[in-house]
């Protein structure tokens, strides 16, 4: 049985969003309620809080961790891309502070049925949203060729990715982790390092199957916007490139005009809407790190929403 964990960056949120009694907060990916329950507490007496999460096993542990807190927890099961509409349906016109801890859940991670894992073996599943059509299994097994490359070059960064769909495609139909594993090690010749010849493959896998960089692109400007004046935004990326996606919108909007650098008049318009709080990621403690290897690439940047919006945001 895997150990239970404090969230990623735990006291790092809590002071990064400094909840406050009365105040209203959205935790965006809900996973076991961990970060959660730190912010009710923190915002006790009545705090309150909008958890959203796509997948129902979390959603359940969430449930019970919060059961405590009553109806100051709001937990539905819906993707943060619908943030908007999500705090429109309870009349929250804005919000004090909204959390993202991206990616799959440890408990996901753990239970090899999930298929997020090929430290056990899985059928190729990888969804955080069981309701999703798309499994990994489906992209392993009938893509074709170029774009399986594709995929994988782009999503896992990974250098060999040609050498990797080609094999994979031989090898056809892959039926679980494991074996998708195996594939990529042969392919590959073995361990480069301390990471799995696999690692960048499932990545990339995962990051398909769930959309998740187009998901961070269409909830920022949805959060910023949902912000009070002086209201934080916290997200923990763990690869380059959701890290890349929330740093490169951090910069856009806490700059007053993005015409090139040489035009001597503004033309764009463009208003800053936050200010960035960490210029660079807190990254955890070795000691976090020790008690929880995964932790290792969690990066947290934080932004606080400006006292003028910019009304130029463009909300998908
Ligand atoms: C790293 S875990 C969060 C852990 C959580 N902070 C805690 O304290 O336990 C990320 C969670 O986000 C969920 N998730 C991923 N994409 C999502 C989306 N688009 N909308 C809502 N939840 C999502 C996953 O199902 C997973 O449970």
């Amino acid at each position: 049985m895997a150990r239970a964990h404090q969230p990623v960056l735990y006291h790092d949120i809590i002071l990064a969003l400094h909840p406050k009694s009365g105040g209203r907060y959205v935790d965006g990916t809900l996973g076991a309620g961990g970060h959660a329950a730190g912010i009710l507490a923190a915002s006790s007496p009545d705090g309150l809080l909008l958890g959203l999460d796509v997948d129902p096993q979390a959603l359940e542990l969430a449930r019970q961790k919060l059961a405590s807190f009553g109806e100051r927890a709001c937990l539905v099961r819906a993707s943060y891309t619908t943030l908007s509409e999500q705090l429109a349906a309870l009349a929250w016109p804005a919000v004090d502070g909204i959390l993202f801890d991206l990616g799959a859940s440890s408990m996901a991670f753990d239970t090899p049925e999930r298929g997020f894992s090929f430290q056990a073996d899985g059928p190729l599943d990888m969804r955080f949203d069981p309701t999703n059509p798309l499994t990994a299994a489906e992209l392993v097994n009938s893509l074709p060729e170029a774009e399986l490359a594709d995929l994988i070059y782009r999503y896992g960064e990974e250098k060999a990715a040609r050498r990797i769909a080609q094999a994979i495609v031989r090898a056809r139909p892959v039926s679980g982790t494991q074996a998708l594993a195996e594939v990529i090690a042969r392919a590959t010749g073995g361990k480069r390092g301390h990471i799995h010849p696999a690692t960048r493959t499932f990545q990339a896998l995962r990051i398909a199957v769930n959309q998740e960089l187009e998901a961070i692109e269409t909830v920022l400007p949805q959060a910023v916007q949902a912000l009070e004046p002086g209201g934080r935004l916290a997200v923990i990326a763990f690869h380059s490139l959701e890290d890349r996606i929330v740093k490169e919108f951090y910069r856009k909007e806490s700059r007053d005009c993005l015409c090139p650098p040489r035009q001597p008049v503004c033309t764009c318009g463009h208003k800053a809407s936050i200010r960035e709080v960490t210029r660079h990621p807190i990254q955890p403690a070795a000691e976090e790190i020790q008690q929880n290897p995964r932790a290792r690439s969690a990066k947290l940047r934080i932004a606080e929403k400006l006292p003028v919006t910019s009304n130029r945001l463009s909300v998908k």
